[in-house]
């Protein structure tokens, strides 16, 4: 495992306090690739990703980024080497308005950063001055998910980005995702859409009470075999 010119997690372990959640779980993601990860509830998809993202410290494993060894780096360090991660809930600041909501993470509001998610998401406009407490949860999770384009991020980390977002929207979130990754961007996708995340990843993980149960390339993976693993 050398992760140069991408990601690669290797055997990671971890939780909070006394409990392990994640129990020895590898991966990688090259450039331009998207990875799935899916599982049931509870099964540590957000804990492995804020260990992705530097939100939790593992207690064993290893992270590499373009041949960087990032394990122990904190979430705004990791910012600046290229990793962006979006948490799955809390993703607005509700008192702040949806525009400030958008440009929260950039130096300056230059508007062309936003131009073609606008045009994807046109609610992006037409809510500016809203209040991002007062949208819906799936307007909430447009504009983390397009916050998180924003920074065009060689690496962005999103957990469930689709939950309770409509239809159309969701599929133009894949689009601008693959479209992405033509440019070389690469994605760590944490999802419950499972048709969706089919249909957009590279590769998939699926999880189970912290291990990996199935793995494979997305396109090899059919719907039955992974969901013979997410039923209760
Ligand atoms: N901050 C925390 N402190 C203690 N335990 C936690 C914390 N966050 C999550 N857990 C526990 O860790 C386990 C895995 O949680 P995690 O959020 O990683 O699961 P998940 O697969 O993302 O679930 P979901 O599909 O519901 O989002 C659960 O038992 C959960 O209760
Ligand atoms: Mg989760």
């Amino acid at each position: 495992m050398t992760g140069a010119g991408g990601l690669a997690f290797d055997e990671l372990h971890g939780g909070y306090a006394d409990t392990t959640v994640v129990r020895g779980v590898s991966g990688t993601v090259g450039p331009g690739q998207v990875l799935g990860v899916l599982g049931r509830n509870g099964v540590g998809k957000s804990t492995l990703l804020k260990m992705l993202g530097g939100v939790v410290v593992p207690s064993a494993g290893r992270v590499l980024w373009d041949g960087a060894d990032v394990t122990r780096m904190a979430l705004q360090r990791r910012l600046g080497r290229g990793i962006s991660y979006t948490p799955q809930d809390d993703i607005v600041f509700g008192e702040l308005s949806v525009a400030d909501n958008l440009y929260l993470h950039l130096e300056n509001r230059n508007p062309a950063r936003y131009a073609g998610l606008q045009q994807a998401f046109p609610l992006l406009a037409q809510r500016q001055a809203q209040r991002a407490g007062t949208l819906s949860g799936g307007e909430r999770k447009l504009v983390s998910f397009a916050r998180a384009l924003a920074l065009e991020a060689p690496l962005t980390l999103l957990d469930e980005p689709t939950e309770g977002v409509q239809p159309e929207n969701v599929e133009r979130m894949g689009r601008l995702v693959r479209e992405r990754c033509t440019r070389a961007a690469s994605f760590v996708i944490v999802e419950q859409h499972l048709e969706w995340v089919m249909s957009i990843a590279d590769t998939l993980l699926v999880l189970d009470h912290g291990e990996v149960v199935l793995r494979g390339a997305a396109a090899e993976l059919s719907r039955a075999d992974v969901e013979r693993h997410l039923v209760v």
